[in-house]
């Protein structure tokens, strides 16, 4: 018998037992730094200095985070599932605890890119360097020449691994939503790309943005509550 398929979104609170902030809420990255400086595509043009410094900070912070129970669960789901990581997180988390298939939909820590100075272009994934966690600086130059910006998608950029997201989300016979505040699309949406009769769940210690009672809600930490949903699915 073909391998049940499981969709999983992730967002930051399946890191946050690994000692990473989310970013709303209380202690949120987004208390302390304002978004639209930091994290979106005009902060960048404005101030490439700051940016980079968030982002070396984050790729620090990453370096001494270790996959927790949660990551673990998820990637030990594909012993017996066919296993689709959907991830809004910029961590690496998911790929150290063994997920195979891992989407990245906000980009990823550990790599940079050139800039070229044109709003919202399009790059080849040819262009992309792993970086690791070192820092990046301005006057850092890809081979191009042009300065090194975060591979991260930005506020005001698009979403280049959104079409993916939706087929796996489509094809999916079980959905898996954890730690993530439902507030930023099209991530939020992609459950309602779902079948009708393929079942939702969420976990999740607080309210949501979203609330749909097609989607089942854990209120647990990451840690507990994927072992609830594991004896879910098994019942
Ligand atoms: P948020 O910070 O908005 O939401 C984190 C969610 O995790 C909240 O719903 C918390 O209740 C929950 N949470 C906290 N601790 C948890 C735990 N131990 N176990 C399970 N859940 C827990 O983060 P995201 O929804 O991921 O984008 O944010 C989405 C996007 O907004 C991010 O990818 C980032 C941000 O701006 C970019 O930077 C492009």
């Amino acid at each position: 018998m073909p391998k049940k398929k499981i969709a999983v979104l992730t967002g930051a609170g399946v890191s946050a037992e690994s000692g990473l902030a989310t970013f709303r809420g209380s202690g949120g990255l987004w208390g302390e730094y304002d978004p639209q400086e930091v994290a979106s595509i005009e902060g960048w043009y404005r101030n490439r200095e700051l940016v980079l410094g968030f982002y070396n900070q984050l790729r620090e912070q990453l370096s001494k985070a270790k996959p927790n129970a949660a990551h673990l669960a998820i990637a030990g789901l594909e012993k017996d599932y066919e296993v689709t990581v959907i991830t809004q997180n910029v961590d690496n988390l998911h790929e150290r605890a063994g997920s195979t298939r891992v989407i990245h939909l906000h980009g990823e820590a550990t790599k940079v890119r050139p800039e070229d100075g044109v709003y919202d272009r399009t790059y080849s994934e040819k262009e992309v360097i792993d970086v690791g966690y070192e820092p990046v600086c301005l006057g850092d130059l890809a081979p191009n020449g042009c300065q090194l910006r975060p591979h991260i998608v930005f506020f005001g950029e698009a979403v280049p691994n959104i079409e993916k997201a939706i087929d796996v989300v489509a094809d999916a016979d079980i959905m898996l939503i954890v730690g993530t505040s439902l507030n930023v699309y099209p991530a939020a949406g992609l459950y309602r790309y779902a079948k009708n009769n393929t079942p939702v769940y969420l976990i999740d210690p607080e309210d949501v943005a979203i609330y749909d009672p097609k989607i089942t809600h854990i209120r647990e930490v990451a840690t507990k509550g994927m072992d609830e949903f594991i004896r879910r699915i098994k019942e």
